[in-house]
């Protein structure tokens, strides 16, 4: 095994080492790739395992301290390793031999890029495609497994990606639909494609307005406010997506004391699926990191969350909802 090979400069600095965390690899044992992991002493990313060496192997010994959070692949071994692990998604959900968390977590990282591509295709059709079949596995995987919010939580990628966002919210979603009685399996199933759905609209805004870190122009804000209808506009195009699914993409910021957006409608006239999805999309905001700010802590979200019940959410949910998520 060779350890002397070494990249000199930071992970973060975009030179095409990707985090990976043991149980993704734990998943791809048989694949040959090379895994670095960051050496914080020395400053540079340290070769651990070279393409003949056995990653299954790699995932059992005694790396140095700390390393097993900070391992790495090259972007091209990354890349080709999740376009195979893609299709084998059912797979990921069902394998016994990782918890259910460590399998959405694996599952999390899989679907990201291929999601991110697709999200920015000219055509809606690849994404709604992609969005159901993650939907369904998501769904399968947190609903029968009855995973806890808070152990989603801490594997939640608090990063800025819509990819990232989408398949948070889709867990969480899953998990309230459950804790506020929704049993029947079909619409679980639903909510779950509806939630991986929900910003789909967000393609047709320019990514520099998504991403800019200064105050938006009045007319930024305007273009942002947009994406409910044109979300519901792809969507309706799609024989894949059903009233509900829509309605959550169209209401998810409406506000059930009228004051949200696109229509201004009062609570009574929201659906039930957008009022779920509202509270998970708003706290999973809260706790991710944002262009324009850092995340707020697990407490200070709930917090706001709670002071809003009754005005932004609905009362009945956002209460669940806390209840779900600070059970230990
Ligand atoms: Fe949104």
């Amino acid at each position: 095994m060779t350890t002397g090979s070494c990249i000199q400069s930071a992970p973060s600095s975009g030179h095409g080492l990707i985090p990976v965390s043991l149980p993704l690899l734990r998943t791809i044992g048989q694949a040959k790739t090379c895994v670095y992991y960051w050496n914080e002493q020395v400053g540079r990313a340290v070769l651990v395992c070279d393409r003949d060496d056995s990653i299954e192997e790699l995932c059992t010994r005694n790396l140095p301290e700390n390393s097993k959070n900070q391992l790495y692949l090259r972007s091209s071994d990354y890349e080709s390793i999740c376009g195979e692990l893609l299709g084998g998604l059912k797979d990921i959900a069902g394998d016994e031999t990782l918890s259910p968390v460590d399998r959405f977590e694996v599952m999390q990282t899989v679907v990201g890029l291929e999601l991110e591509r697709a999200f920015h295709r000219i055509d809606s059709h690849r994404f709604v495609e992609l969005g159901e079949h993650i939907g369904s596995q998501i769904c399968g995987l947190v609903g029968e497994n009855r995973v806890l919010p808070a152990k989603l939580f801490e594997i939640a990628r608090h990063d800025y990606f819509t990819f990232s966002h989408v398949t948070n919210v889709t867990g969480y979603a899953v998990v309230l639909a459950q804790r506020l009685g929704i049993s029947d399996e079909t619409e679980l199933n639903h909510i779950a494609i509806g939630a991986m759905l929900h910003d789909i609209g967000k393609r047709h805004v320019p990514r520099s307005i998504l991403v800019k870190r200064a105050k938006l122009t009045p007319q930024e804000r305007c273009a942002i406010r947009q994406h409910p209808q044109a979300g519901y506009r792809d969507l309706l195009k799609s024989e894949l997506s059903n009233d509900g699914q829509r309605m959550m993409a169209y209401q998810h910021h409406e506000r059930i004391d009228g004051n949200g957006y696109p229509v201004c409608i009062l609570g009574p006239e929201i659906h039930d699926w957008a009022k779920l999805l509202s509270v998970v999309d708003v706290f999973d905001a809260l706790t991710g990191e944002r262009p324009y700010r850092k995340p707020l802590s697990f407490t200070s979200a709930l917090d706001f969350m709670a002071a809003r019940a009754g005005t932004q959410f609905d009362t009945e949910v956002v209460k669940c909802w806390i209840a779900a998520i600070t059970q230990k």
